[in-house]
């Protein structure tokens, strides 16, 4: 009993924001001094969470993904998620995370119910990824990655933003270690989303030209599968353990394919990442909506879920940050 739009599209996905907050700063995401955060009252607990889900399961939603800010620093998120992975009809429960406290919390979180991570990481280099990221130890992360397969959450997918300027230069270095080990690394194109537009907008790298590096010197890419149903395309390297995929929001919009729905930390259901269009789930909740109105209001933005984006023909603000939104 899949949920269809207006586009023909099954929407079978929905990604979670559970808070606003971050312990980093990456350059391309957020200001350095942070965001305006929003109050603690205004971010959804974690029983309207629960009732969100319930909504989205029954409309045959079986993947929920959380995403923040940084989800590991918010307040209980272990328990969230076991009452997640509880709800019947949820399949697939998979967290975002920048990795910085994933050592200490994947024994936890495999055995409340998550399945799986995916880590953000945009430098091998610890200088650099300092740099990058203003706050965080490249230690700290990879511990956590290591930590995370030991666990069995796994694929561990690790996402890396290409940055002309900033870490291009490691593409190859990403793409090598897909031949030592099973890492499965995702290169994404640079958004112009950001707190400064304009730097966004020149740091962006195809990935056409991502592709052609690595294969130049590392050998052809070979199409791959790997557990997972979002926008990238998998490829191998020849006798390759791990795999390589490729996220081209820009240069190939993957709207067509899209399946999924965004739910902000302040409870905002938002059917597409880049349209500010938003159905207001919290007010809902608080004026005791159950899971059945819940659910009928969600079924209204999948209606609304715009065809397609335009970033890639023109740059044009989106009034949240990343951070909020969940990426
Ligand atoms: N373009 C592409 N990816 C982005 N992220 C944050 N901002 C951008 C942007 N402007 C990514 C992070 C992380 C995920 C949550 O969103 O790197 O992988
Ligand atoms: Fe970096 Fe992700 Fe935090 Fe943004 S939300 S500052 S990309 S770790």
């Amino acid at each position: 009993m899949a949920c269809v739009d207006a586009f023909n599209r099954s929407i079978s996905y929905i990604r979670i924001s559970v808070t606003d907050r971050c312990n980093l700063r990456c350059v391309y995401c957020m200001p350095e001094e942070g965001v305006k955060l929003r109050k603690h009252e205004e971010i959804l607990t974690f029983e309207e969470i629960e009732t969100v889900v319930k909504a989205a399961a029954s409309l045959g939603i079986t993947k929920v993904r959380l995403t923040g800010g940084e989800p590991l620093v918010r307040k209980g998120i272990v328990e969230l998620v076991r009452k997640i992975a509880s709800v019947p009809g949820v399949e697939d429960l998979a967290m975002t995370t920048n990795g910085t406290l994933l050592a200490q919390y994947a024994q936890a979180l495999k055995e409340a119910g998550l399945k799986r991570v995916n880590v953000s990481l945009d430098s091998l280099r610890p200088e650099r990824f300092r740099r990058i990221t203003r706050l965080g130890n490249l230690e700290d992360v990879l511990r956590g990655i290591e930590a995370a397969r030991k666990v069995g959450l796994t694929p561990v997918k690790v996402n890396m933003v290409v940055i002309d300027g900033l870490n291009r230069d490691e593409v190859v270095d990403f793409a090598r270690l897909t031949l030592e080990d099973e890492w499965h690394v995702r290169f994404i194109e640079l958004m112009p989303i950001g707190p400064n537009v304009e730097v966004n907008h020149r740091g962006y790298v195809p990935m056409s030209e991502v592709r052609q590096e690595i294969e130049e010197a590392l050998g052809s890419l070979i199409p791959a599968r790997i557990t997972g149903n979002g926008p990238a395309r998998y490829y191998r390297l020849k006798g390759a353990p791990g795999t390589i995929g490729f996220i081209t929001p820009i240069s190939e919009h993957f709207c067509y394919r899209c399946n999924r729905l965004r739910l902000t930390a302040d409870g905002r259901l938002r059917p597409c990442l880049l349209s500010d269009y938003e159905i207001d789930l919290k007010g809902a909740l608080r004026s005791g909506a159950g899971v059945k109105e819940i659910a009928r209001l969600m079924k209204e933005a999948v209606l609304l879920k715009p065809q397609r984006h335009h970033i890639a023909e023109e740059i044009f603000p989106v009034s949240r940050v990343m951070s909020e939104i969940g990426g």
